[in-house]
């Protein structure tokens, strides 16, 4: 499939719940979010259907993220399933790493290969408070099981927090040294829902670079990447920077979101969105309205100037 800007879009996030086992501050609203009427939120039958519409249509790497994809009942039997669907060249995953222990074995039987994890801390207070009440040591359990199980390549997701974790860049850079893992530090991004957390936290992607003079940049491996990538002298792994807000990378943007309430977004900040429901066991009009939502792609999000999604983050899938 290719955008009205020229851009090919192979690429889907699939969020199957907006729920999550944690409450991250920048996240979501402290209450948690309302259980969705179920008649809402999409069966498994039908995130495999839209599955194999979109790999139909061209998509070659699926990500399955939430809220937190593990808290959904009959998340492996659809991983199996998008597992099984012939054209898919990448299956990631974006988990908070918590609920590993149990499911990092069978996710990567069921083909998963790639899997991030979402860590802002390595301080078990900081991460009780910045997850409101998450224990830490289940994410640093579940990073093992990932590492036990054999997946390719494990990535752990860094939000910068300005007067939260600054201080801890040198220590997760230094975790790349000596362990095959990349270590990708995400600008903080506003959303309705939270924009009185985000705002006076934000920090750039350069302060990394700023406190740690020795990382060496690499050569981009996949053009579409939002990430740049360095590397200290020698290590095993890569420090990625992720900046939605200060590089734009929308013009490399090769990708469609589908919420769990089965809308499809061209774009992760877009208030235009498609409702695939009452398209559902109709493949031709799957196809009809994944096209539309193609075509109707931004050429950018606009962040700065303020405009921002009504959707939370837990409710989009990052
Ligand atoms: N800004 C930047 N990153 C965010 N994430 C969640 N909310 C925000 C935000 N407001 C991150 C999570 C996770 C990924 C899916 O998105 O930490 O790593
Ligand atoms: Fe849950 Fe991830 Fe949101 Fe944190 S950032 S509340 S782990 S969905």
């Amino acid at each position: 499939m290719i955008d009205s800007f020229g851009r090919r879009i192979h690429y889907a996030r699939i969020s199957i719940t907006d729920l999550c086992n944690l409450r991250c501050l920048y996240c979501m609203p402290e209450e948690g979010v309302p259980k969705k009427d179920c008649r809402e939120i999409l069966r498994i039958e039908d995130f495999v259907e839209i599955a194999q519409v979109i790999v139909e249509l061209g998509i070659d790497k699926i990500r399955i993220s939430g809220g937190e994809p593990l808290v959904r009942r009959g998340v492996l039997t659809l991983m199996e399933e998008i597992g099984k669907i012939d054209g898919i060249k990448d299956f990631a995953i974006t988990t908070n790493g918590v609920l590993l222990p149990k499911y990092a074995h069978a996710l990567c039987e069921a083909g998963v290969r790639r899997v991030n994890i979402s860590l802002d801390t390595f301080d078990a207070e900081k991460y009780r408070m910045i997850t409101r009440g998450g224990d830490i040591n289940n994410v640093l359990k579940g990073v093992s099981a990932a590492f036990e199980a054999g997946f390719h390549r494990i990535k752990i997701n860094v939000v910068l927090i300005k007067g939260f974790n600054d201080d801890e860049i040198p220590r997760f850079v230094e975790l790349t040294r000596e362990e095959p893992i990349d270590v990708r530090f995400i600008e903080l991004m506003p959303f309705d829902s939270q924009q009185n957390f985000a705002y006076g936290r934000y920090l750039p992607g350069n302060a990394v670079l700023e406190i740690c003079d020795d990382l060496q940049e690499e050569p981009r491996d996949d053009p579409s990447s939002p990430a740049r990538y360095y590397r200290l002298l020698g290590a095993k792994g890569r420090v990625g920077l992720i900046e939605p807000m200060s590089h734009g990378f929308c013009g490399q943007c090769n990708r469609i979101r589908i919420t769990a309430d089965g809308h499809i977004l061209s774009c992760l900040h877009s208030k235009n969105e498609i409702d695939l429901k009452p398209a559902l066991g109709n493949r031709d009009a799957l196809k009809t309205l994944i096209l539309r939502a193609v075509s109707e792609k931004p050429m950018t999000h606009r962040l700065s100037e303020g405009k921002l999604s009504e959707r939370a983050m837990n409710n989009i899938g990052g």
